[in-house]
C-alpha cells in the first residue's frame, strides 16, 4: 500500500455509501484525512469511524450539496478542523430510480438530477477552489457515468446531468491548470452499490449481461481510479475521462 496522500484532506461528497466510501476507505489507506458531506449523517459518521480506524482524522457534515449555505459552512468547518483541503471527489449522486422515457420524467425530477448532479459539483467546487488557488495545489475527481459518455435508451436525464459533468471537467481542467489544480472525471459502469441493487439482482444480472466481463464492479474497483486520478501517479492527467466498465462499451479512439 502506498502512501500518496500523506498530509493531504480528501473533501468527498456522498461518502455514505457505495462508491464515495470505498473511495474514503481507501485514501486514508494511503495517508488522507477525509472529509465528508453527504444528506445520510449516520452512514457518513460511519464511513468517518471506518477513517478514524485506519489512523487518520476525519470530519462530518451532514447536509445537501444542493445548498450552497450548507457546502459554504461544511467547507469552513472542515478548514478549522482539517486545515487544509487538497483532493475534492464530486462524487455524490442519484440514480433515477428505474429507466424512464422522456415523456415519463417529470420536471421535478428532471430538475433534481441536474440539480444533485451538476449544481452540486458547481457549488463543492466553488467552495473549495480558492483554498486550492491559495495553497497553488488541488486535484479534483468528478464522478460521472458511462451513461453520460455514450447514452443510454433510458434516463436521458441522467445521462445528460452526467456528461455535463465531463463539460465541467474539461473547462475547469482549463481554468484552474495555472494554480496547479488538475481536474478529472471517472465515467463508471455498473457499480454494485446501493444506487443500483435497489433494482433487485434480476435487473443487476441483465446490465451485468451487457458487459464483457458479465459482472458489476465492485465500488473498491472504481475507488481505486478515483484514487489514481488524484494521486502523483496521475501527473500528466488533466480534462481526462476514465471509465472503468468491463468493457461495455468499448469507447475512446
Ligand atoms: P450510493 O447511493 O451508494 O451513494 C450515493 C451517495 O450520495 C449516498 O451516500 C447519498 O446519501 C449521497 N447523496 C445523494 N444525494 C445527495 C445530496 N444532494 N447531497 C449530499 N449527498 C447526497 O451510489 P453510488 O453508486 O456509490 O454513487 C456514487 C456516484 O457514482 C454517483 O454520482 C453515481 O451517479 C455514480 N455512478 C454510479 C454507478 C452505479 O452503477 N452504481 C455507475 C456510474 C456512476
Amino acid at each position: 500500500m502506498n502512501d500518496h496522500f500523506t498530509g493531504k484532506v480528501a473533501l468527498i461528497t456522498g461518502a455514505a455509501s457505495g462508491i464515495g466510501a470505498a473511495s474514503a476507505r481507501l485514501m486514508a489507506e494511503r495517508g488522507a484525512d477525509v472529509a465528508i458531506i453527504d444528506v445520510n449523517e449516520e452512514g457518513a459518521e460511519r464511513t468517518a469511524a471506518g477513517i478514524r480506524e485506519r489512523g487518520r482524522r476525519s470530519a462530518v457534515r451532514a447536509g445537501d450539496v444542493t445548498e450552497a449555505g450548507a457546502v459554504e459552512a461544511a467547507v469552513a468547518s472542515f478548514r478549522a478542523t482539517l486545515g487544509r483541503i487538497d483532493i475534492l471527489v464530486n462524487n455524490a449522486g442519484i440514480g433515477s430510480g428505474g429507466g424512464f422515457l422522456v415523456e415519463e420524467i417529470t420536471e421535478a425530477a428532471f430538475e433534481r438530477m441536474l440539480a444533485v448532479h451538476v449544481k452540486g459539483a458547481f457549488l463543492c467546487t466553488k467552495a473549495v477552489v480558492p483554498v486550492m488557488k491559495q495553497n497553488r495545489f488541488g486535484r479534483i475527481v468528478n464522478v460521472s457515468s458511462n451513461r453520460g459518455l455514450v447514452g443510454f435508451e433510458r434516463s436521458s436525464h441522467y445521462c445528460a446531468a452526467k456528461a455535463a459533468l465531463l463539460g465541467l471537467t474539461k473547462a475547469w481542467a482549463k481554468e484552474f491548470a495555472p494554480w496547479g489544480i488538475r481536474v478529472n472525471a471517472v465515467a463508471p459502469g455498473l457499480v454494485l452499490t446501493p444506487m443500483s441493487t435497489v433494482h433487485g439482482m434480476d435487473a443487476i444480472n441483465e446490465e451485468a449481461s451487457w458487459n464483457l466481463q458479465k459482472r458489476g464492479a465492485e465500488p473498491e474497483e472504481i475507488a481505486s481510479t478515483i484514487a489514481f486520478l488524484a494521486s502523483p501517479e496521475a501527473d500528466y492527467f488533466t480534462g481526462q475521462v476514465l471509465s472503468p466498465n468491463g468493457g461495455d462499451p468499448i469507447v475512446g479512439i
